[in-house]
């Protein structure tokens, strides 16, 4: 289904972390559904990615596959949890049997053997290039690939080569759009864009910054479609007005 919609139907993919939000998004017909080691800043406070673990991933991913959703469930796989071939299977069998129905680990040759071992394993597999979060240490900041020459080179070596390993969708995160765009045309997987542009088979969000559930932080290329935490405060704040109001009027000495 997911490969199938190359080209022909737009692809949409968010994250999920839970039973309830996986419940509502699958009762929407999304058809990817990934619980993303964004988990890691828009649940659990941490301030990058690279603070999340394995134990991290499966306590979400169980709760996520709970909701027994028909979309496809994939479970990305954290920070070091794919230092070498025997780690990656391993990492990525527990979180098939947390419920996964795919894994998704970041970068390209340079994780070849580890892509290929879990390929083999008969474990399918999302690529992730581009903007490597899992890489914010050394990169220091977030920033769009693909606007120099050698980057440009080194995006379109590794989506044909996640071609060639037979992965069946890559997200491109912040990739510079005219080389989405090219890249998109290159290879028979959906690319699924996020802050790419939209010359990619589909797009992915952080579910949190299209409904406004993480207001401390958005990306600029989101345009949120919804101020959850503000309507919350709100109603959070109008039922505590109501019975403040109400003890209040109890308290008041009667005048007979
Ligand atoms: O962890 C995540 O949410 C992701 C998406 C941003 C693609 O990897």
């Amino acid at each position: 289904m997911i490969k199938a919609s190359k080209r022909r139907h737009f692809l949409s993919a968010l994250t999920v972390y839970d039973y309830p939000m996986t419940r509502m998004l699958d009762e929407l017909g999304i058809p990817m559904l990934l619980v993303g080691d964004s988990l890691g800043m828009v649940v659990l406070g941490y301030p990058d990615t690279t603070h999340v673990t394995m134990d991290d991933m499966l306590h979400h991913v169980k709760a996520a596959a709970r909701a027994n959703p028909k979309s496809c469930l994939v479970g990305d796989m954290p920070y070091q949890s794919y230092q070498s071939s025997e780690q990656a299977v391993r990492n990525a069998r527990r979180l098939i049997d947390a419920g996964a129905h795919a894994v998704k680990l970041e970068g390209g040759q340079e994780i070849g053997a580890q892509i290929k071992a879990i390929c083999s394993a008969g474990i399918p597999c999302v690529g992730h290039l581009g903007m490597l979060p899992q890489h914010i240490l050394e990169e220091g900041t977030y920033r769009i690939k693909g606007r120099s020459g050698e980057e440009q080179q080194k995006l379109k070596d590794d989506a044909a080569f996640l071609d060639s390993l037979g992965i069946f969708a890559v997200v491109l995160e912040l990739v510079e759009h005219s080389l989405t765009e090219e890249i998109t045309r290159s290879v028979s997987y959906p690319t699924i864009g996020i802050g790419s542009g939209n010359g990619c088979d589909g797009q992915i969000l952080v579910t949190h910054d299209l409904v406004g559930t993480f207001p401390w932080f958005r990306p600029k290329f989101v345009e949120p479609r919804l101020d959850a935490a503000n309507l919350m405060k709100a109603a959070v704040k109008d039922w505590q007005n109501d019975w403040e109001l109400l003890y209040a009027k109890r308290q008041t000495p009667s005048l007979d």
